[in-house]
C-alpha cells in the first residue's frame, strides 16, 4: 500500500493509535481497495450498525463496513429496505465510524433520499459526511444514477455504486430475483462501466451470475464486491445478522453462516432468567 503523510492541522482522520500507544493504525481508503485488486488480492466487507459489531469487525480485519439501509430490515424492524429514512440512518453511521478505528465506513443512502435529482443526492450525502463522519456513500443503480455519481465524486465525495439486484427497487424488479441472465448480461456489464466512467471507486454487484460478475470484475479497472455474485469479485460483502446467524428462518443461497448468535443468546438469556428465577443470581459476589 503506498504510504499516506501524516495529515496538516494535528488531524486524526488519517491514523489512530491504539490503547497501549503501539504504532498508530491506519485506515483503509478507497485507493486501498484499488491497489488490492491491482495485486489481486481480496478484501471483506460486512454491514455493521453500531458500536459493539463494528469494533469487533474493524478488529478481525473487515476493510470496509457498510452502515446499509438494510439496517430498515435489521434493526428497525421493517419488512423492507424502503421505509428507514436518513435521520435514522446518521446516528448509526456516526456509531460506526466512532468505533472502527481501520476500516473505510460506508453510508448508504436510503430510498427516497438521492434519486430526485443530483442536487438532492449531493445534500443527502454532504449530511453523512458532516453530520455522520461518513468517509464515503453508497447508491443503487446504474446508467440512470451517472449524474448523481459525477455530482457527488466531483463534490468530493467517494461513491460506492450498487448495481444488479437493487433492493430498493424490488417492486419494480418484480421481488427477489437474479439480474443479468442471459441478454440482460450485457446491461449489467454496461452498468458498472459507466458507475466506473462517473467516478464511482467501488461497485457492488447483488444477486448477479457468477459468470457476468467475472466478466465484470475484467471489464471495470474500480474493485467489484459481490453478494450472490460469485467468486470471482475483488470483495465480498454480507449482513451481519445473515452471515452469523443472529437472524434466523430461510436464508438466501448466497449467504453462508459463519456461527450461530441466535441460539447462543438465547441460551444465555434463558440461563439468566432460570438463575434469576431459582435465586441463584445475584451471589455475595455480585453484591455490595
Ligand atoms: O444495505 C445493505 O446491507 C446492502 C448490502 C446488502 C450490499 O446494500
Amino acid at each position: 500500500m503506498s504510504t499516506e503523510e501524516t495529515p496538516p492541522y494535528g488531524s486524526g482522520a488519517s491514523t489512530s493509535s491504539t490503547a497501549s500507544g503501539a504504532a498508530p493504525i491506519k485506515r483503509i481508503r478507497t485507493h486501498h481497495l484499488r491497489e488490492m485488486k491491482q495485486r489481486g488480492e481480496k478484501f471483506a466487507m460486512l454491514t455493521a450498525y453500531e458500536q459493539y459489531a463494528a469494533q469487533t469487525f474493524d478488529e478481525a480485519g473487515i476493510e470496509v463496513l457498510l452502515v446499509g439501509d438494510s439496517a430498515s430490515n435489521n434493526v428497525f424492524g421493517n419488512e423492507t429496505s424502503l421505509p428507514v429514512t436518513v435521520d435514522e440512518l446518521i446516528p448509526l453511521v456516526r456509531a460506526v465510524t466512532r468505533s472502527a478505528r481501520r476500516a473505510l465506513v460506508v453510508a448508504d443512502l436510503p430510498f427516497g433520499s438521492y434519486q430526485a435529482s443530483p442536487e438532492q443526492a449531493y445534500l443527502t450525502a454532504v449530511r453523512f459526511m458532516k453530520e455522520a463522519n461518513a468517509h464515503a456513500v453508497k447508491l443503487e443503480g446504474g446508467v440512470e444514477m451517472a449524474p448523481q455519481v459525477r455530482k457527488l465524486t466531483e463534490g468530493g465525495i467517494p461513491v460506492m455504486a450498487h448495481i444488479g439486484f437493487t433492493p430498493q427497487s424490488e417492486h419494480n424488479l418484480g421481488g427477489y430475483r437474479v439480474q443479468g441472465r442471459g441478454d440482460a448480461a450485457a446491461k449489467v456489464v454496461a452498468e458498472a462501466r459507466a458507475m466506473e466512467e462517473s467516478g464511482a471507486f467501488a461497485v457492488v454487484m447483488e444477486m448477479v451470475p457468477g459468470a457476468v460478475a467475472a466478466e465484470v470484475t475484467t471489464a471495470v479497472s474500480i474493485p467489484t464486491i459481490g453478494i450472490g455474485a460469485g467468486v470471482e469479485c475483488d470483495g465480498q460483502v454480507l449482513v451481519w445478522q445473515d452471515a452469523f446467524g443472529l437472524r434466523t428462518g430461510r436464508m438466501p443461497r448466497f449467504v453462508k453462516q459463519y456461527a450461530d448468535l441466535h441460539g447462543v443468546l438465547l441460551q444465555a438469556a434463558r440461563d439468566y432468567a432460570a438463575d434469576v428465577k431459582a435465586g441463584t443470581f445475584p451471589t455475595p459476589d455480585h453484591t455490595f
